[in-house]
């Protein structure tokens, strides 16, 4: 009976009722694995070293159908209790040297791979040198188009005085729902919209749950952006992922008003933009913020004509805003009869798919060289 044949019975079938015979039959086993390694290692061709190691690896330690894991089930685990200790004993050292078999195989192939290493390495060096011959491209890395279009955002806030927080993805309901005044039932906090982890916490829906940590934190008067990811339970199409990216922005000091806000992102939209365009706020709603507005800039691809960019309407839409609710303030620690201010939460793939014209926002997410390398 072949060693596999016999991994396949049970102690008992094997007639391996004492020590003596477990040590026995554990010698054999032994044996069998110092036979094959040796056979082996003394083979010449590194090919078919490569080849047959892999095979003898797979033969002792594969996982399912290796000859180590089939001995645990059959000769380990189905021993009877009084041999159990004796052919724990044996089965561990058994283990232990085919996992050094492992090792020691490893080494080789190290060997192997740094001698045709060191063949390629020694190539050049080998032929003459040519200074005509163009020098050799090392392929640089480049920012992610999401990445460069947060990094500009960043830069026009950060010239403007502004810092830069950042929160956690996974978040809690209080800080995502709660406290900025989002009721109990609004529909956002829905599991179709939301992702929980457990009942109080989310991966964050949005960034502004940023907003209320760097009240907490910092107080006021307050200048920050908030970058980061963002989570909803979205279904992947052109213009959704559930993984997305916002960036917050909270200004808060004393006599901050509406048209601090309106100042402010006209100025952004111009910087981020073109000067040419001009900005439209519409009136919206969202719980922490009273009132809300909706800022839209003039198409800079056609001026405000309509184009395929813009769908015709000559207006693309930026982002959400308003002027930060009293309530808010208040969770956040601050006097809302001292403190007001304003606050804005953007999509940076969306920004980013306006400036480099990209319809599919999965492109983003795929990891496309062919895609990211045209940034
Ligand atoms: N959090 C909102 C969203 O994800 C965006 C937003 C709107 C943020 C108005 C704000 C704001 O700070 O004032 O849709």
């Amino acid at each position: 009976m072949t060693l596999e044949e016999k991994a396949g019975k049970s102690l008992e079938e094997l007639g391996t009722t004492d020590a003596q015979e477990v040590a026995r039959l554990f010698g054999e086993a032994e044996q069998f694995l110092g036979s094959q390694e040796n056979e082996v290692l003394s083979l010449e061709n590194d090919q078919e070293f490569g080849l047959k190691a892999k095979a003898l690896r797979d033969f002792w330690l594969s996982r399912k159908n290796g000859l180590i894991a089939q001995m645990d089930k059959t000769w380990l685990k189905g021993a009877p209790k009084q041999l159990r200790p004796i052919v724990g004993f044996h089965f561990n050292s058994l283990r232990g040297r085919a996992e050094q078999l492992e090792e020691r195989l490893d080494k080789r192939r190290k060997r192997i791979l740094k001698t045709v290493r060191g063949l390629e390495d020694e190539r050049p060096r080998q032929t003459p040198t040519d200074l005509t011959l163009p020098g050799y491209r090392r392929p640089l890395g480049s920012f992610h188009p999401v990445t460069r279009v947060q990094r500009e955002i960043e830069d026009i806030f950060l010239g403007l005085g502004f810092s830069i927080e950042t929160g956690p993805e996974i978040e809690s309901v209080y800080y995502n729902f709660d406290a900025l005044n989002i009721p109990e039932t609004h529909p956002s906090r829905d599991d179709w919209d939301t992702l929980y982890i457990d009942d109080q916490t989310v991966l964050r829906t949005h960034t502004s749950p940023a907003q209320m940590r760097a009240m907490e934190k910092r107080g006021a008067p307050l200048y920050i952006i908030a970058p980061g990811k963002c989570y909803r339970h979205d279904k992947p199409d052109s213009t959704h992922s559930p993984m997305f990216h916002q960036i917050e922005g909270l200004a808060i000091d004393t006599d901050i008003t509406f048209g601090d806000l309106k100042g402010t992102l006209d100025f952004f939209a111009k910087k981020f933009f073109g000067e040419k365009v001009r900005t439209r706020f519409n009136p919206s709603f969202f719980p922490f913020t009273e009132p809300s507005g909706e800022v839209s800039a003039s198409c800079p691809f056609c001026d405000g004509r309509g184009c395929r960019r813009c769908k015709e309407s000559g207006w693309i839409e930026l982002l959400g805003c308003g002027m930060v609710h009293p309530d808010v303030l208040r969770y956040g620690g601050i006097d809302p009869d001292r403190y007001s201010g304003w606050a804005f939460g953007l999509g940076i793939d969306r920004f980013a798919m306006v400036k480099y014209d990209i319809t599919d926002i999965q492109l983003f997410f795929q990891s496309d060289v062919r895609f990211l390398e045209q940034f």
